[in-house]
């Protein structure tokens, strides 16, 4: 049994679809996890929540309260119980209310205060689907953070042949399967992440800095620790917060102070994430009082800081892994294979700056990601938490081989 005491929450939307959920909460429940299922009440037409209740052993969810009692049925709490929710089918009208944020029943109440990872797998006719409102819907919730698991090509309830039905209930058990096989696959591992810009002090009032918010750094922490591994990450200055169990974080400031950190954590490391925006230099003189304004021009020499990638691949010893990171705006892929080579990483991860949407400051992002034997996989623009995840399934595939 694959799914041996997993808590999920199913929820069946309106579609002809919904009657393949039976058969997914019978494939759920043999391996063994514990299923509480939700219904829209569009879902009820297509199929009735007693057999949803019979199959999954459980009271089967639609209003907000149930009976005569009164008795409340508590989409927080579900939300809280749930280690996964799966929305199978998704309707296309409950995924335009997801991106809306709209919340006219259980299923929707639950999604928004649910703080697990929700899979989703929609199920629509073919055009519904190619619709453009759709298409868009979908890349919202992808960003959102959702997990899609693609529907796929058949003949379709309408009689027409296309994309659109609902995967099947074993392609989603075995998403399922694999979905939580990743998140201990890096148990018992320690991992560094740096993130955010660096800030170099010109005066006590002043600093030398750049846009990079930390939202990837930040992401990949999480999608680290998701996967079990016990995160460290040392921060520059960014507005962002990460509570996790395994996540621990140093804030600094300049890059001698990241250097400074990384140095201390790194020979206790096992996979190094190098996501920060590190000054390159740094002014010679940090002025004890602010300057003041004199003459027409003024000149700032700076100093090289210290390449914390570069000294950290240096240090590398065997069982350890280091992903840096390069943002380039010309010749991209050249540049980063030289990178990957001269900083002895193991995996670069390329932002191009060049595509809309990707970059600093973006929920979004557009990453290639590289390593050695020539080895590249291309990611489209995607939400920087779901891209998170594709990192660190890709470290997770290397560190393993
Ligand atoms: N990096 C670092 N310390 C520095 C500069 C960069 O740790 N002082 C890391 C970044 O976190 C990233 C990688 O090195 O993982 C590449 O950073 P980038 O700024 O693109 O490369 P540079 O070596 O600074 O090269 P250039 O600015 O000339 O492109």
């Amino acid at each position: 049994m694959n799914l041996e005491g997993r808590k999920i929450v199913l929820a069946v939307t309106g579609s002809i679809a919904a009657y393949k959920s039976a058969h997914l909460v019978r494939l759920l429940v043999k391996e063994g996890a514990t299923v509480k299922v939700l219904m829209t009440p569009a879902a009820h037409d297509f199929i009735t929540p007693l057999t949803l209740s019979t199959l999954s052993k459980n009271p089967v969810l639609t209003a907000f309260s149930e009976g005569n009692q009164g008795e409340w049925n508590n989409h927080v709490e579900l939300g809280l119980w749930a280690e996964v929710m799966i929305i199978a089918p998704l309707s296309a009208n409950t995924l335009g209310k997801m991106v809306q944020g709209i919340c006219d029943n259980l299923v929707l109440a639950t999604y928004l205060s649910a703080r697990c990872p929700v899979i989703i797998a929609p199920a629509m006719d073919l055009d519904m689907l190619q619709h453009p409102s759709t298409l868009q819907n979908l890349e919202a919730v992808a960003r959102f953070g959702n997990h899609l698991v693609e529907p796929g090509v058949g003949e379709l309830a309408s009689g027409l042949i296309g994309k659109g039905r609902m995967a099947e209930p074993e392609e989603i058990v075995d998403y399922l399967i694999a979905f939580f096989r990743q998140q201990n696959r890096l148990s018992g591992k320690t991992a560094l992440v740096t993130a955010g810009p660096t800030h170099e002090a010109i005066d006590p009032v002043r600093f030398i800095g750049n846009n990079s918010t930390g939202k990837m750094g930040y992401a990949i922490a999480e999608a680290l620790a998701a996967s079990g591994a016990e995160v460290h990450v040392v921060s520059g200055p960014t507005h962002l917060a990460l509570e996790h169990p395994r996540v621990s974080i140093t804030r600094v400031t300049s890059a001698r102070e990241m250097y400074d950190a990384c140095q201390q954590k790194f020979p206790t490391t096992q996979i190094a994430v190098l996501s920060a925006a590190v000054a390159d230099y740094r002014p010679v003189v940090q002025a004890q009082s602010k300057i003041k304004k004199s003459g027409e021009n003024i000149k700032l020499e700076l100093t090289q800081n210290p390449d914390i990638a570069a000294e950290l691949g240096r240090q590398k010893k065997a069982g350890q892994f280091v992903v840096g990171f390069a943002l380039e705006t010309d010749n991209e892929r050249a540049n980063a294979e030289k990178k990957l080579a001269t900083k002895n990483f193991d995996l670069i991860v390329l932002n191009s700056l060049r595509d809309a949407g990707a970059g600093f400051g973006h929920d979004t992002n557009k990453v290639t990601v590289m390593g050695k034997k020539a080895f590249v996989r291309e990611f489209p623009l995607k939400s920087k938490k779901q891209l998170a995840y594709d990192i660190v399934d890709t470290i997770i595939q290397h560190v393993g081989s």
